[in-house]
């Protein structure tokens, strides 16, 4: 049984002090799991809460990165920075970076690329919004999406990426989207990766949903089918509900220790 990813996206909330207290208490409850957890915190906690998370089964990820390298881009945070303060991974793409940013799937791509360059595993959000659902373009949304952000990634970088099917009505709306339209959406994702890379690379790929999950829905989210974890916003904030969230994907009876930070040294197969 493959593990699964329950990632935290705490978004613009939540003060140093604040994070802090929430490690201490979660991470000894989640100690034993062998659930892949992350916690997508605000930059300036990135570092005291990966001190905390060392050697546990949490990492820390950032929310954004810049896809330069370095300069004159005031108030801006490149992969090799997240790197330096202990980050595993970093969120790219999602909708709110996309609506409130003006973020595009080019620009997207070159976040995943700086961050695969730096060992960052990239959480990448695909997602229609209710136009796009209304209009029937889901599949047109996603093929688009996801072509465009992977583009010119090689397949064995894709252990670095999970994407996640995040519905943009479904974000901080409480209305999740119904199993069969997560399971189609997947569907999809998959299909999409097995025409961009194959079957077997496709079938690898972590593909998780968020989209106003709590502690009550996840239950029913977690019987999709081929569904690999979930990407929590609102319910994250709480510590005792995020604790239950993740509990559900932990597979009991065979803990082990989680994912260690990954290699900064990647070959690249051609
Ligand atoms: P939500 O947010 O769980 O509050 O809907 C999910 C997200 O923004 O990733």
């Amino acid at each position: 049984m493959s593990k699964k990813y329950v990632i935290a996206n705490f978004k613009m909330n939540k003060t140093d002090e604040e994070v802090v207290s929430y490690i201490e208490k979660f991470k000894e409850k989640v100690k034993d799991f062998n659930t892949e957890i992350i916690l997508s915190v605000p930059f300036v906690s990135i570092k005291t809460a990966s001190l905390m998370v060392k050697n546990s089964n949490i990492l820390i990820a950032g929310q954004n990165l810049n896809e330069n390298d370095f300069g004159a881009f005031t108030g801006e945070i490149n992969a090799e920075m997240l790197c330096s303060v202990g980050a595993s991974a970093v969120l790219v793409g999602h909708s709110e970076r996309r609506n409130h940013f003006k973020e595009t799937d080019v620009i997207i791509n070159k976040k995943i690329m700086k961050g695969l360059r730096s060992g960052l595993i990239s959480v990448l959000c695909v997602g229609e919004t209710l136009f796009d659902k209304k209009n029937n373009l889901t599949t047109q949304v996603l093929q688009r999406q996801i072509t465009e952000c992977l583009n010119s990634i090689y397949a064995n970088e894709l252990s670095h990426i999970v994407i996640a099917y995040e519905p943009v009505w479904a974000i901080g709306t409480g209305v999740v989207a119904t199993k069969e339209e997560i399971e189609g959406a997947i569907k999809t994702i998959r299909m999409l990766l097995t025409n961009l890379y194959d079957e077997k690379i496709a079938s690898k790929v972590k593909v998780v949903y968020g989209g106003s999950i709590n502690e009550k829905n996840v239950k029913e989210i977690k019987s999709i089918k081929g569904i690999d974890g979930v990407l929590v916003g609102g319910a994250s904030l709480d510590e005792e509900k995020f604790y239950k969230i993740v509990s559900e994907f932990n597979e009991k009876g065979t803990s082990e220790k989680g994912t260690k930070k990954v290699s900064k040294k990647k070959t690249i197969e051609k």
